[in-house]
């Protein structure tokens, strides 16, 4: 017998980042939009805890207890007192080290595989309380949909959305770890004063009221200029976006996936298609969002 659990990654359309804290992380006001770029996550009984990975970016993947599936099955044991007795393959579409959360994904799937294989029967409120322990980005993971995220950026509340919006992802050729863009985005922030995180009003209505033209003159992300300090050559990307029909262009969460939102599917192929003809990446995908959470299928 073995569970399957499909999971999406995300774009953030607002990502306000605050003062880093005293446990060093900082205040976000993180506007989510889960999009249909999945992970899939497959847990089956085996004699001990195995993770093994599939899918173009596959080789990038850690496999042993650093991995937060590995680490969900670990964690969802311990507190029934059971022995984490299970492989765990990924089937990974999302883009690794990519500010897409697909990590996070892989969490969220197997602790909820794990759940449905065990027959452990945790509420909802227990998931979301073991997702925030193994990561900021694992509750949204679970939830999908829209919301706005604040705290560490785990603690969330659902937004309704007016309609779909269509996004072309540009992964890059490297990735870019996100402690590593937060210290920069600290460096940058020396001895300015940085304003508490709030969400932007504009930014929520244009989505309520499902306009992309709304929206993209809304969305922002705190960490892009920290970003492309460390990654430059993100600059050309977002400007072949732009040149190319995008009515924005902006980093996925910590980067360096660039995102770029399109009027409809016709124009997000248009956009996708320079983006593939202008070199200034690795690869091109296009999805459409609002999308579920985490979901056995
Ligand atoms: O929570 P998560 O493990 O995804 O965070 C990864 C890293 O990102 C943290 O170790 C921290 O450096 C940074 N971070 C932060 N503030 C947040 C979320 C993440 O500084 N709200």
């Amino acid at each position: 017998m073995s569970v399957t659990v499909r999971v999406p990654a995300k774009v953030n359309v607002q990502l306000a980042v605050g003062a880093a804290r005293p446990d060093g992380f900082h205040d976000l006001a993180n506007v989510f939009l889960a999009v249909g770029l999945y992970d899939e996550v497959t847990v089956t009984p085996a004699a001990e805890l195995r993770v093994t990975c599939e899918g173009p970016d596959a080789h990038q993947v850690p496999l042993d207890r650093t991995n937060l599936a590995a680490r969900a099955a670990v964690e969802l044991a311990a507190r029934r007192g059971i022995e984490p007795a299970v492989h765990i393959h990924i089937a990974k579409d999302i883009p690794v080290a990519g500010g897409m959360a697909g990590g996070s994904a892989d969490g969220a799937g197997a602790l909820l595989a794990c759940d449905a294989l065990w027959g452990t029967g945790a509420s909802r409120a227990e998931l979301l309380a073991l997702c925030a322990e193994l990561g900021s980005d694992v509750p949204f993971s679970l939830v999908g949909g829209a919301a706005l995220g604040v705290g560490r950026g785990e603690r969330l509340t659902a937004l309704e959305l007016g309609g779909t919006f269509h996004w072309v992802f540009a992964m890059a050729g490297r990735g870019l770890s996100t402690p590593a863009v937060f210290r920069e985005f600290d460096r940058l922030a020396e001895g300015r004063d940085i304003p508490a995180p709030v969400a932007s009003p504009d930014l929520l209505e244009a989505l309520a009221k499902g306009d992309p033209d709304a929206l993209a003159s809304a969305v922002s992300n705190d960490l892009q200029p920290a970003a492309l300090s460390l990654f430059p050559e993100l600059a050309d990307t977002l400007a072949a976006g732009r040149a190319a029909g995008a009515l924005t262009a902006l980093l996925s969460g910590s980067g360096p996936t660039t995102a770029f939102l399109a009027r409809d599917a016709g124009s997000a192929e248009k956009v996708a298609e320079a983006l593939r003809a202008s070199g200034t990446c690795r690869s091109v995908r296009t999805a459409a969002g609002p999308v579920p959470g985490a979901t056995v299928i």
